[in-house]
């Protein structure tokens, strides 16, 4: 059994195992080796197959990843040709974390590009709901603690993954071995994180730049969608997957535009608790400075053995209820939101142009080039964080 790599075969399932195609006479393996045997996803700038490798004696299984970006305009397609090679540089930097595939081979063949990677037994996490249906908060924690472990790793080497979502998460049906020491915290490496397409790697210039917006719209963190994505973006889809595994509605039924705010507690097919729906709305935050910054902040928070910062005031519970989530309130004069809602405001002030509030969804438009300030972005977030430090402690 193989399946014809050539596009535009018009009976691309050949019965035999032959080297040839037997409608259009194309080569069936691909480096003397890759045999395609069916396609398992399909996306704007290629195709993905289940394959095996020849060339090994197990005949082992891998995945083939085709690049053929259908005509989008010169630029469109210029820019899907830099994804597929960074795709297969962050995989071949990253792959050797036991919840990443591993790259095993990268090359140009009849004028396309190819990248086989590890084949991970599994259903990815869209498949598993649509299998076994809403995740509790049992299943989210481990998810959590297992996929931020993953990010940690992709972070701590500034590669930011910008396309996490249920389809790109697979639940590896035998854990590897070798997953326990390296996903300390994690339930043993069941979950991996595939499709790397889109992550980029964090250099000073390509944060401070406005980039092209990547992703998939419904899980893309405002700041992304204008083509700036952090690492607090990926921490932002994390919470999207979870609230959607969740309710399993679609993430666009989940956030009031009107209010703009999310309502996905209203939709709970279990109960969730105050700790972990002030986790999820922390990792959900529109406004960059008011989320989660660093994978370490929602892990520590998960762990329990921290409370929130600030210090949250106890809300009752409501999992069906009409009335959007409340930001958490201090005892202080000023409330966290006014405090972060003014220093937002000085921030826009001192960034020249930017949008102090969120668009999403409406905007889902890459941003034309904007002016940069001359102090950066970072050292503005340190002063106001110094600022706001100051706010909270009274010192105004
Ligand atoms: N290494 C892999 N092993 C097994 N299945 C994979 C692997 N990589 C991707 N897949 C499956 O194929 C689908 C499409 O692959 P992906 O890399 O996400 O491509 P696309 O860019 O088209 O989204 C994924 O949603 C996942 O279910
Ligand atoms: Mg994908």
């Amino acid at each position: 059994m193989s399946y014809c790599l050539n596009p535009n075969c018009p009976k691309p399932v050949n019965t035999n195992g032959g080297n040839f195609c037997l409608t259009c006479g194309s080569k069936l393996l691909l480096k003397e080796r890759y045999r395609a045997i069916k396609p398992i996803g399909q996306g704007g700038f290629g195709r993905t197959f289940l394959a095996i490798d020849e060339d090994k004696p197990s005949k082992p299984p891998c995945v083939i990843k085709q690049f053929y970006p259908q005509a989008q305009g010169t630029s469109t397609v210029q820019k899907a040709v830099e994804l597929f090679t960074q795709e297969a540089m962050r995989l071949d930097e990253l792959g050797r974390h036991p919840q990443i595939p591993e790259l095993l081979a990268y090359f140009t063949q009849d004028d396309r590009q190819y990248l086989v990677q590890e084949f991970i037994d599994g259903l990815n996490l869209a498949q598993e709901l649509e299998q076994k249906g809403a995740f509790n908060e049992t299943q989210i924690r481990q998810l959590l603690n297992d996929l931020l472990l993953v990010l940690q790793f992709c972070h701590a080497r500034q590669v930011i993954h910008r396309d996490i979502k249920p389809e790109n998460i697979i639940r590896r049906i035998t854990p590897q071995p070798s997953a326990p020491p390296l996903t300390k915290g994690g339930t043993g490496g069941g979950l991996v994180l595939v499709d790397f397409g889109a992550a980029k790697e964090a250099t000073y210039t390509a944060l401070n730049r406005t980039g092209t917006s990547i992703g998939s719209p419904e899980y893309v963190a405002p700041e992304q969608i204008r083509g700036r994505a952090i690492f607090a973006s990926d921490i932002y889809s994390l919470g999207v997957t979870c609230v959607h595994l969740l309710t399993q509605l679609s993430p666009f039924d989940l956030y009031d535009i009107n209010n703009d705010t999310w309502i996905w507690r209203q939709y709970l097919k279990s109960p969730v608790s105050n700790e972990l729906s002030r986790i999820l709305d922390k990792m959900l935050e529109s406004i960059p400075v008011r989320r989660y910054q660093t994978v370490d902040e929602v892990l520590q928070d998960l762990k329990g053995g921290q409370q929130l910062t600030p210090k949250p005031v106890s809300q009752p519970v409501k999992p069906v209820t009409s009335s959007p989530p409340t930001s958490t309130p201090v005892s202080i004069n000023k409330t966290t939101s006014q405090i972060d809602i003014e220093l937002e405001e000085m921030k826009t002030l001192f960034l020249q142009g930017g949008h102090a509030k969120s668009n999403k969804k409406t905007e889902f438009q890459p941003q034309p080039q904007t002016p940069q300030p001359s102090s950066s972005k970072s050292e503005i977030d340190a002063e106001l964080e110094e600022l706001k430090a100051k706010y909270k402690n009274g010192d105004f």
